[in-house]
């Protein structure tokens, strides 16, 4: 499902990357905390007061190539409600605002006087007054300056409509990514603040303030012999996860290799709300610190064990038949799912929520349309005008899906080896053959490097974006993007020689969901503050409910109901429109009045039978990113699932009490749709980039490669019917079945 306050999870601190360095500006001898953008050359940087000392501001500052026409800084992340500074140049100077979705009133932001424009770069160095905390559409939200954030920026190369007025409009950003800040350490003292925030420069920058400098001496650097093993599986996602644990209940001998640290409270994780301190228990719902976000892929992917599943919605469908049919891309050899589905159906059984709250509104919506009501996972073929309660993967009320079931028995095995918080840099191969992958960890290798038996096998499990990058970085994709590793600085000289390349489609025909949301009221609801306050201050009886025995609005996500139905488009091909409804929404757009305790969301997502593709690729600081952006590409898509909002629109009427908000009454549905955030439509359930039949082949081994496998989400050749974990787990267990009795093997 999509990002939002609705379904996320607590997760602990360990293996934390902060992609953050503190630097000196020449100009002014301000010390900022920040990033540099390697792509567009931007530098974002931050300094505070220190801490408890009344403040509610910050100075700023944004460099720009001459090139950007607009760049946005927002401190707390791509999150809703933040905070968004925006800056451009016009006419010698640097015009800029505060932002939410909307020019925002309480900052106070005054340009400091290092502030310019010159021949090649424009620079905005601002002090940020009451921008510590700001009113969000739901409340006030905070910025954490005593703690770790997740901050984003966003860059445009497309000049905003009137550039000398602030309110001006602008267009979608081209590009934006987020990286990792420790807030707590980007504090100066009050006096070398206030020089600076008065325009003075000088001051001698105060010593950093920093954790105490360990007095042990460096640990050297181990001398490992290399242990080669029968698999290598990179990355502990879902699929990952599936294939370790049967190859090890085979008895092969298996190396684990996940990026990210622990998760679950049972894998170690620690990080957990106050209210639920001291138990071992955790909710489904996330604070504002989203750190386990990949720092390197441009969309929500989950850099942690159990990958996106540690992290998402939690909504879980069991795989229609025609999730493996041949009429969306699989091999005749794929579309007897049925026993490798079931074996997923023992590990991880659904569970629905029955439950009254919004249901029964969305009920009268549907009925009248001549939907019907189901058990989804029951009869997961009926998709036809069916609605029924959101299925979850949790288990016990809390968050499962394969960490707390594959995993678990994967890692009791001796003849597996789990290594998290190593990165796999690219596999090591001679012409066709694998040898062993490359790592950067020197302990489970030497130098990293760890090598397979003789007839050894490595599998990539790293994800749609995080696959695709490992196979440029291994000389195995089309050109343009093997001459981008190819100009990189220290992944440019592993790259096996230019006539050992292989060329496949890596990254080519992707696609993803494009879904619109729909934000009604309807009296009955209960938005439950749009989820804002679950995690510093959720309602006593709820939190004391889930606290003593996991029940309650707490042992779920917030979805509450799930909907399809086939739509045909007028190139008579046949799509479906799957929805999900729950409490609360991302964002509302309206001028007029509305109850904001009875709001609810519909998402609408076009998915099985969708034509449109993109392609994701990397950039030159080997960023993973949409090339091609794959939503609504083919006009007939965007026309169908317009066709299917206007249905359910038009049963509005028949449910008392019940108001559509957005889009209101002053937009139509087809304006709504054609104005969409371009970004907006991204469902994170990204498929293709290493398309089974295109990539590899019907045992989902890499083409042109002796013993080079994928197995995830990537090799899944056009969208699953509903929301893709489920799917994904059941080809991984088919995947790792074929690989098994495929010969040749360990
Ligand atoms: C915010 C969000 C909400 C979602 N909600 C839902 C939902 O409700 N229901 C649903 O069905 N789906 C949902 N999804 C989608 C679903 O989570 C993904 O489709 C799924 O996790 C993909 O599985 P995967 O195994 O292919 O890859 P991933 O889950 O991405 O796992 C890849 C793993 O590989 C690791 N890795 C990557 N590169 C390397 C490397 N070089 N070295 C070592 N390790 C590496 C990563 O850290 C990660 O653990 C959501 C996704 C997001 C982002
Ligand atoms: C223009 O400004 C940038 C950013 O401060 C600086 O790096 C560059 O040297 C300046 N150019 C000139 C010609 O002063
Ligand atoms: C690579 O493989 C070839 C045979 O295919 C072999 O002759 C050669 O020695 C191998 N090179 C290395 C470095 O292992
Ligand atoms: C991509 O999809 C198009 C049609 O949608 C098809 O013609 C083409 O062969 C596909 N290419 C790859 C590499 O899969
Ligand atoms: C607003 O919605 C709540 C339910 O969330 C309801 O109890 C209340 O009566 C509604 N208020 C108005 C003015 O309609
Ligand atoms: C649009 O909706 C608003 C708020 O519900 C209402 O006040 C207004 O009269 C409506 N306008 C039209 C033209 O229906």
């Amino acid at each position: 499902m999509k990002l939002g306050y609705t379904a996320l999870t607590l997760l602990p601190l360990v293996g934390l990357a902060i992609a953050q360095d503190s630097y000196i500006d020449p100009d002014n001898g301000i010390q900022f905390w920040g990033t540099t953008d390697p792509v567009h050359g931007v530098t974002y940087g931050y300094t505070l007061p220190p801490l408890n000392a009344g403040y509610d501001e910050f100075i700023g500052e944004i460099v720009a190539p001459i090139e950007a026409k607009w760049v946005g800084a927002s401190p707390a992340g791509g999150m809703l409600n933040n905070l968004l500074l925006v800056a451009w140049p016009n006419d010698g100077n640097v015009v800029f605002s505060a932002r939410i979705a909307r020019v925002l009133e309480g900052p106070k932001i005054t340009s400091l006087p290092w502030t310019k424009v010159n021949a090649s770069h424009w620079k905005w160095v601002y002090r940020c007054q009451n921008c510590i905390t700001w009113e969000g559409a739901n409340g006030p939200v905070s910025l954490p300056i005593d703690g770790f954030g997740a901050s984003a920026w966003a860059y445009s190369n497309v000049a905003v409509t009137t550039p000398s007025d602030p309110a001006s409009a602008f267009g979608q950003h081209t590009d934006f990514g987020f990286y990792g800040l420790d807030w707590s350490s980007a504090h100066v003292s009050k006096s070398q603040y206030d020089a600076w925030a008065a325009g003075e420069t000088g001051g001698e920058p105060e010593p950093t303030p920093t954790t105490p400098v360990p007095t042990d001496p460096p640990t050297p650097t181990p001398t490992v012999a290399p242990t080669p093993y029968d698999y290598i599986v990179v990355g502990a996602g879902p699929a990952g996860l599936v294939t370790a644990d049967r190859l090890s209940e085979a008895g092969k001998k298996v190396l684990l290799v996940e990026r990210g640290g622990p998760s679950l409270g049972s894998t170690g994780g620690t990080y957990q709300p106050a209210w639920l301190q001291g138990t071992n228990v955790q909710t489904m719902f996330q604070d504002n610190n989203p750190f386990w976000w990949c720092k390197d892929i441009n969309v929500f992917a989950g850099c942690i064990l159990g990958g996106g599943t540690a992290i998402n919605g939690g909504l879980y469908w069991y795989p229609p038949d025609s999730d493996f049919a041949p009429a969306n891309g699989w091999p005749e050899s794929w579309k007897n799912h049925q026993t490798h589905t079931n074996k997923l159906k023992q590990r991880i059984p659904s569970t629905d929520r029955p439950s009254t709250d919004g249901k029964a509104v969305v009920e009268r919506l549907l009925r009248p349309i001549g939907y019907r009501d189901a058990v989804i996972n029951d009869y997961p073929n009926f998709k036809e005008k069916v609605f029924g309660y959101s299925a979850f993967s949790f288990i016990d009320g809390k968050r499962a899906g394969p960490i707390s079931t594959y995993y678990k028995t994967a890692v009791a095995r001796p003849n597996l080896f789990y290594s998290p918080n190593t990165v796999v840099q690219h596999v090591v191969r001679n012409g066709s053959k694998i040898t062993g992958v490359q790592t950067d960890n020197p302990y489970i290798g030497p130098g990293g490097f760890v090598p397979l038996t003789e007839k050894g096998r490595v599998i990539l499990s790293s994800g749609s974006f995080g696959s695709a990058r490992l196979l440029f970085k291994s000389g195995i994709g089309p050109k343009d993007m093997l001459d981008i590793v190819k100009g990189h600085a220290t992944a440019g000289p592993n790259l096996p020689e230019e006539t050992d390349w292989i060329d496949l489609p890596v990254g080519e025909n992707v696609s993803d969901n494009p879904s619109i949301n729909l934000v009604f009221t309807h009296p009955e609801i209960d938005a439950y503050e749009n989820w804002a306050q679950v995690w510093s201050s959720p309602r006593q009886d709820d939190a004391a409910q889930y606290v003593k025995d996991r029940s309650g609005v707490f042992a779920h996500s917030s979805p509450r109901l799930n909907f399809w139905r086939s739509i045909e488009g007028s190139d008579k091909k046949v799509r479906w429109m799957q929805g999900t409804a729950r409490p609360g929404a991302a964002s509302v757009e309206t001028e007029f009045p509305y109850n904001k305790t009875a709001i609810f969301t519909i998402t609408t997502y076009l998915s099985t039978g969708i034509t449109s593709r993109g392609r994701i690729g990397i950039d030159a600081a080997l960023t993973g990113r949409a090339l091609k952006n794959p939503w609504f590409v083919d006009p007939v898509d965007k026309e169908t699932l317009v066709k299917g909002i206007n249905e359910l629109l038009s049963s509005v009427r028949f449910v008392e009490g019940l108001k559509l908000i957005t889009p209101d009454n002053t937009t139509t549905l087809q304006n709504y749709v054609d104005s969409y955030p371009t970004g907006n439509l991204n469902s994170n359930h990204w498929v293709g980039s290493n398309s089974i039949l295109k990539v590899v082949d019907e045992n989902t081994k890499v083409y042109k490669t002796d013993n080079l496998f994928v197995v995830d989400a990537s090799i899944i050749p056009s969208m699953p019917m509903g929301n893709p974990q489920g799917t994904i787990m059941a080809t991984a267990e088919q995947a790792v079945a074929k690989i098994l009795a495929l010969s040749g093997g360990p």
